[in-house]
């Protein structure tokens, strides 16, 4: 056994360098193919996209207390976002140390520590091994990195980001230009108060994870995909603000840097967003309630809506709405999107219910649009003679350029995926380093404990 293996704080850097190729691959105007299609990309995406770089985990609000847990996806390792008994967040590798199963199964829930269902070992909440049947058979126990791995984890706001990288930037440097964007999406809530409700959306799709990501900031695509959704709204005679001329609206698409971006659609409609409210089940009825109580205010509806500024934080996290859009890569040609629903504390009952509603919308008649067309782009790339992928659009249709690099557009500029891809390339190019953290329990201490265990084993 190769003893540097063990060492707890072992990093991990492997090769190769691969610049030149993606440089073929990814170019300033046109992508390659094999970026949606190659099993081997996705491989070393899953390591160093998904490793490599801040991913986001999940909320704080849906760990509240002590010992609540939820359980996530970061590339192909399961990870648990985990409150500590002292109100700390963890980001453990849900995997046992002993043989590797898989520790807990359950989505989410509440525990004081987590046993392993195959040989009974035991983890405290911040991933110490507590406890292991026979310790006295093993040697130098404290010594063995027997704790659970931990990723390094830090929040912003109330939002859980998480990476293996052994020195990852500060996540506010990282966030940049996305963080006034984010501080200004929680702000939206009274008292800057926001939770997830626990039931999410689950769908999943036969294509690339960066279908996803290149449809985030894409507004072209609402005009023509979401057709049937948008004649619904007229018929309703509300104003539908996916339904418009994309290069004719002043809404603005933004590079934030770090492969982040943000649409906002607020320029484009003075009225605020609750003037492109349709008619929903209910509403009429929740807003009368909120109109009889005196709280009907514009501000009030506002909130019952998504906020028109759609922030995508690369690589996992997408603003859509009054939701939080996780991508969770599965295989090459294979997503699934996992749809959080947010609410407003402090906000009256009915604006949350009608959160609900708008949600349902969305998630029930547009969603499928953009789920058929990532498959059918993805059968599309079957076609092995057609090689590229056009990302052109921006440069000569009035795209400007800040003096920190980021561009601002139209909605119909591909800028936002130029950028991205960038940022892909930056951490696909060479290995990033990276590192599997522990909370080791001092040897004294563990000695002490084992020989409590051993203690109570032999009163019992
Ligand atoms: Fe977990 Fe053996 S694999 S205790």
């Amino acid at each position: 056994m190769n003893e540097a293996s063990l060492r707890p704080d072992a990093i991990f850097s492997r090769g190769p360098d691969i610049t030149d190729e993606l440089e073929h691959l990814v170019r300033p105007d046109v992508v390659h193919r094999r970026l949606y299609t190659d099993p081997d990309l996705f491989d070393l995406e899953m390591e160093r996209v998904f490793g490599g770089t801040w991913c986001y985990l999940g909320h704080e609000s849906e760990v509240p207390d002590p010992g609540c847990f939820v359980r996530r996806r970061l590339g192909r390792r399961q990870v648990l976002l985990v409150r500590t008994a002292e109100g700390g967040l963890r980001g453990l590798l849900n995997r046992c140390t002993h043989r590797g199963t898989t520790l807990v199964g359950e989505q989410r829930g509440c525990a004081h520590r987590f046993t392993c269902p195959y040989h009974g070992w035991r983890f405290d909440l911040d991933g110490r091994l507590q406890n292991l049947p026979v310790p006295d058979s093993y040697d130098r126990l404290y010594e063995r990195p027997f704790d659970l791995g931990q990723l390094k984890v830090a929040s912003h706001r109330g939002f859980v980001f998480a990476t293996l990288a052994a020195e990852p930037p500060a996540l506010e440097e990282w966030l940049g230009a996305a963080l006034p964007w984010l501080d200004e999406h929680v702000d939206r809530y009274p008292g800057g108060k926001l939770k997830v409700v626990e039931t999410a959306v689950k769908v999943e799709y036969g294509g690339n994870w960066k279908m996803s990501w290149d449809n985030a900031a894409d507004g072209i695509h609402a005009t023509f995909a979401h057709r049937s959704y948008n004649l619904i709204g007229k018929e309703a005679e509300t104003d539908t603000v996916l339904a418009r001329n994309p290069t004719d609206t002043p809404m603005i698409s933004r590079t934030l840097g770090h492969g982040h971006c943000v649409v906002d659609q607020r320029p484009g409609i003075p009225d605020g967003p609750w003037s492109t409210m349709r008619p929903l089940p209910t509403t009429d009825e929740l807003v009368g309630a909120l109109s009889e109580t005196g709280r009907g205010d514009r501000e009030t509806l506002d909130l019952a809506t998504g906020s028109m500024a759609n922030l995508s934080l690369f690589p996992n996290l997408v603003f859509v709405g009054n939701q939080l859009m996780v991508v969770e890569p599965v295989a090459a040609d294979r997503t699934r999107l996992t749809m959080y629903l947010t609410l407003a504390e402090d906000a009256p009952d009915e604006v949350n219910l009608i959160r609900m509603r708008v949600d349902e919308d969305f998630v029930s008649f547009g969603t499928p649009d953009d789920l058929e067309m990532f498959e059918r782009v993805q059968d599309g790339l079957q076609v092995v003679e057609e090689e590229w992928i056009d990302i052109s659009r921006g440069e000569s249709a009035g795209d400007s350029v800040d003096e920190h690099g980021l561009v601002t557009g139209d909605i119909a500029t591909e800028a936002p995926i130029r950028a991205y891809l960038e940022e892909w390339k930056r951490l696909m190019a060479k290995p990033i380093p990276t590192t599997v953290r522990r909370s080791r329990i001092e040897a004294a201490k563990f000695d002490k404990r084992l020989r409590r265990q051993r203690r109570n084993t032999e009163t019992t």
